[in-house]
């Protein structure tokens, strides 16, 4: 039990992560609220820092934000909701123009306007990067440095629960460095932690990214949604059968193809749009061709000054002992970006009160069952911004809070992080089918599970217990939704089934699985079954 609390006049709000969403939160949110910004490693421990391509908006005098809206549905396929991805796209195009405008030091042209890329499944050249290939870093790093003095930074404090209180959250459960529990309370919190990249052997992740986030948030009762949905890059540097980083999608948009051992282009005649098809499309071309045993390259030879555009990736490609003069960076898949997440509204607010997601943690909606390239960091920066002006109009906790409760014994499951991995892996990565996917979750439901008391639990305990109940959920969408679209491909259903699942959810609620129909009118959410 933790003791009541005596509430202070100023408003409180607990930010968990440390990427671009929470950073865009901390940016905008004003004086009047005291921002407690816990993340459980370091700072520079997030999937922003790792973001290479860039940030997608519609500069170019032959775009336009209508064209971003067009390429993101498309990519998205009719899985979006539209009005989301208006909002999104057009308010974050200004954020982008704000971003500029205070110096961000996004790469230029010759005549000093931000240099713009393309990336997969754009129909325009809209990528602005930093860095040349260190995007995310950049943006961090300019963010972090426009904080003010009412942003409070605490490393190494690892939120584990939430605290609810008739139905609201009102703050969180935290361990130290040292492993001892505390509780936090505050008006209100905010999940910025990623999705759960950690599920797969293979991913572009930060091994921090274990799904707490969104575990947290359906033990405290919130509405998770499209966990089925999971995005896999098509190029990771593979060395000896091992993924060593991410290639961005960037490269292929200065020109790099696919290519098979013998030189063969693997994406001709497979979409209009050839390597800068949709990623899923070229995720699952080179799943085909592996299975066929080939091995995949990235051939860069028409890249003049590659080490110049790319200087980290070219800096990977020299650690890993890659033959640049020879042109051919050997690439595979791996799991990248969590469509589903959180269901939350155009505010980030999910269905407990009081809880914001924001970020990759978060549905909004924008990405649908595919997101187009460079529009996540994009999405950090809205729903970072939108959800602290909420905060800001919520009313302060008027009254003591009396003695909560708090999870005092854990259920870990006695299954390894690797196995999880392996068996994801196999079951429910690019391909699925109904086989495997009952196979997996049969194995992953069988497991036995010791009970640890809070005090004694370790922190990779913890994360294992998240990524095995995520993974149940993830799994149990995937089996439900019996079509093939963007990231859910099932190899026993592959055509996409417009008749029956348009505009449909798989939505998670504790205790219970709904397919909803998205509606989105205001709030309302018709169930369906
Ligand atoms: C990449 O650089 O290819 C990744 C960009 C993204 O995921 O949006």
């Amino acid at each position: 039990m933790t003791g009541g609390v005596i509430v202070s006049s100023i408003k409180k709000v607990i930010v968990v992560g440390s990427g671009i969403a929470a950073l865009s939160f901390a940016k905008t949110i004003s004086e009047n609220c005291q921002v407690i910004m816990m993340t459980k490693k370091q700072f520079s421990s997030s999937n922003s820092m790792l973001a290479q391509g860039g940030i997608a908006a519609a500069f170019s005098a032959h775009d336009s934000v209508d064209q971003h809206v067009q390429d993101t549905l498309a990519a998205g396929c009719d899985h979006n909701d539209d009005k989301t991805v208006q909002e999104i796209v057009g308010f974050g195009k200004h954020l982008v123009q704000q971003l500029v405008a205070e110096g961000c030091p996004f790469d230029r042209n010759e005549a000093g306007m931000p240099q713009l890329g393309k990336e997969g499944a754009h129909t325009s050249n809209r990528i602005l990067h930093a860095g040349g290939d260190q995007t995310g870093k950049t943006l961090v790093q300019f963010l972090k440095s426009q904080l003010g003095s009412h942003i409070h930074l605490c490393e190494y404090h690892h939120v584990i629960d939430l605290l609810v209180h008739e139905g609201k959250c009102v703050g969180v459960v935290w361990k130290d460095e040292k492993g001892h529990v505390h509780t936090m309370t505050a008006d209100a919190v905010v999940l910025s932690t990623g999705g759960c990249g950690s599920l797969y052997e293979t991913n572009t992740n930060d091994p921090s990214v274990t799904g707490d986030g969104l575990m947290m948030a359906h033990r405290a009762g919130a509405q998770l949604v499209d966990l089925e949905f999971v995005q896999f890059h098509p190029t990771l540097l593979t060395i000896a059968g091992k993924a060593v980083g991410l290639v961005s999608e960037a490269v292929r948009g200065e020109g790099a193809y696919l290519e098979d051992e013998t030189g063969r282009r693997i994406m001709k005649g497979i979409h209009p749009q050839v390597d800068l098809a949709p990623r899923d499309v070229v995720a699952r071309a080179i799943f085909h061709e592996q299975q066929l045993g080939h091995h995949l390259y990235l051939n860069i030879h028409d890249i003049p000054h590659f080490s110049v555009r790319f200087p980290a990736i070219d800096a990977m490609c020299q650690r890993a002992g890659v033959h640049m003069a020879s042109g051919r960076l050997p690439v595979s898949p791996g799991m990248h970006f969590l469509m589903g997440g959180i269901k939350v509204n155009e505010h980030g607010e999910t269905t407990v009160q009081s809880l914001f997601a924001i970020g990759e943690a978060a549905c909004t909606g924008l990405h649908g069952a595919n997101r187009l390239a460079s529009n996540s960091l994009l999405e950090g920066l809205v729903l970072g911004r939108k959800a602290a002006r909420r905060i800001e109009q919520l009313p302060k906790l008027q009254k003591t809070i009396p003695s909560l409760s708090i999870k005092e014994v854990w259920s870990v499951p006695t299954i390894s992080e690797a196995q999880i991995r392996k068996k994801m892996t196999a079951y429910a990565a690019i391909v699925r089918d109904e086989k495997g996917l009952q196979t997996l979750l049969d194995e992953l439901e069988q497991v036995s599970f010791q009970q640890i008391n809070v005090k004694d639990i370790t922190n990779e305990q913890i994360e294992l217990s998240n990524q095995w109940a995520l993974a149940i959920c993830l799994v149990k969408s995937a089996l439900l939704r019996t079509e093939s679209r963007g990231g859910h491909y099932r190899m026993d259903y592959p055509k996409r089934n417009d008749a029956l699942w348009r505009g449909k959810q798989i939505v998670h609620e504790k205790g219970h699985i709904h397919i909803m129909k998205n509606e989105r009118i205001g709030a309302e959410w018709n169930v369906y079954s």
